[in-house]
């Protein structure tokens, strides 16, 4: 295993395609995209496993930010630096060798290295990571709503929005998305090159039938989305497939719902990788109208520096805690940062997290990886007790854990990466 060459990243990108059953040189390639995905890779975040001159494993790592939860509750979420773990994989030839669990060590030290207190990826498979001690911290869902039949109850106004072209959506969306993001934990930052991809719309992997995205994009939200003609028998409408539905407000975020719900000829509104707090269905007069399913973890994290992590996010409510943090199931580098007994004693107005003195015994014992669920306040300490992945040591301790770290809004990822 070896660190990329700047000149090998075009083979990189090739590499990264076949453990995905997508096979070298199959179908075309557009250079644009090819040279976009190039822009993103940093050479000397990248890991490549050589064997007779080809690559047969590889991953990278992005630098990127997570919004992580804020003393308010508001949209002023604080962001802290994240390593965003991608383009794992090990080619079908090599599998079951221990490239991935070597490209993992390689990876997340150099994460430490950076000072990154948070690594983060997106799973293809939720059974692969929790061994090096990722935790999911994010959920989605995908909604599905009958639109034709769903009316609000309480109509919200519908915001004033502009359909952008490709070229305007590209000057306004950075913007627009990283003030939106604010007002959420666990909302990871775009490079410029991704929103070029959504823009462009040239992934090798076609459109699987929809349109071109629309931008309708006002100045406090904006809706994206594709449409796709379902049948072509008498009744069947269109489908809109949402990519991003975000406003600065709840009421904003409505007025977004309503004006996908009025465009016409479609018959149904499908929204994947939605917060699982989305207030619409209190809004439909008939809230079966919206089917909720494909619940999912979505964001994975993992913790690399403890202090750094937890005195860096916010807490609404005050109270302390003494946490003791267990290895992960495989040895992935020096954890010194994060194994062990911490206090953390947090409130509005900010916290400490410091190693623990002898005397100070645990109230609460987990290991790394339900840390990593745990930290963005997604998931109560209560419910990872009940799956058995937290150990209340004190009386007590597991309720003051989830009044000092759940927060709401609930934590949610928009894109991946
Ligand atoms: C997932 C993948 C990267 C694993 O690579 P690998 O080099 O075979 O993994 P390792 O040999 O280092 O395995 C480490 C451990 O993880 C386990 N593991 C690996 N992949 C797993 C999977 N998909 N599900 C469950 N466990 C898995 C291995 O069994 C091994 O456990 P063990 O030490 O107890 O035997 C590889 O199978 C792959 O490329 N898959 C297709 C692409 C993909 O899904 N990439 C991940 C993108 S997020």
């Amino acid at each position: 295993m070896r660190q990329l060459a700047p000149d090998e990243i075009p083979a990189f990108i090739r590499s990264v395609r076949v453990p995905f059953l997508d096979p070298f040189g199959a179908g075309e390639v557009d250079e644009p995209w090819v040279a976009r995905t190039a822009a993103r890779i940093e050479p000397d975040r990248a890991w490549v496993v050589v064997d007779d001159d080809r690559f047969v494993a590889n991953c990278c790592i992005y630098s990127m930010n997570v919004t992580v939860p804020s003393a308010s509750g508001e949209a002023n979420c604080p962001t802290l630096p994240m390593g965003g773990v991608s383009a794992v994989g090990v080619h079908p030839t090599h599998r079951r060798r221990g490239h991935l669990t070597a490209m993992m060590t390689a990876m997340l030290d150099d994460c430490r290295r950076r000072g990154e207190p948070l690594a983060g990826l997106i799973a293809s498979e939720s059974s692969i990571y929790g061994r090096f001690g990722f935790g999911s911290a994010t959920d989605a869902v995908t909604a599905t709503i009958d639109k034709r039949r769903a009316v609000m109850a309480r109509p919200p106004a519908l915001p004033p929005l502009r359909l952008l072209e490709p070229e305007e959506a590209l000057e306004v969306l950075p913007g627009l998305f990283d003030r939106l993001r604010r007002g959420r934990p666990g909302q990871v930052d775009m490079h410029p090159t991704r929103w070029a991809d959504l823009v462009a719309d040239d992934h090798p992997g076609g459109r699987d039938g929809f349109s071109r995205p629309f931008f309708a994009v006002g100045d406090d939200g904006c809706a994206l989305y594709r449409a796709r003609e379902r049948g072509g028998g008498e009744g069947d409408g269109e489908e809109l497939s949402v990519l991003y539905l975000g406003g600065s407000s709840a009421e904003v975020e409505a007025g977004l719902w309503r004006f996908l719900f009025e465009v016409d000829l479609v018959e149904r509104v499908v929204a994947p990788f939605r917060p699982v707090d989305d207030p619409l269905r209190w809004r439909l007069a008939d809230p079966r109208q919206l089917r909720i399913d494909a619940l999912g973890d979505r964001l994975h994290l993992r913790v690399l520096d403890m202090a750094a992590a937890f005195e860096r996010r916010g807490y609404r409510g005050s109270d302390r805690v003494v946490i003791e943090v267990e290895p992960p199931a495989v040895d992935c580098g020096d954890d010194d940062a994060v194994l062990g007994r911490w206090v953390l004693e947090a409130g509005p107005e900010g916290a400490s997290c410091r190693r623990a003195r002898p005397a100070e015994g645990p109230d609460l014992r987990l290991g790394v990886a339900a840390l990593g669920s745990l930290y963005l306040g997604g998931h109560p300490a209560t419910l990872l007790a009940s799956a058995g992945l937290v150990e209340e040591s004190t009386r007590g301790a597991l309720g003051a854990a989830d009044r000092l770290l759940t927060s709401r809004p609930v934590p949610a990822t928009a894109f991946g990466f």
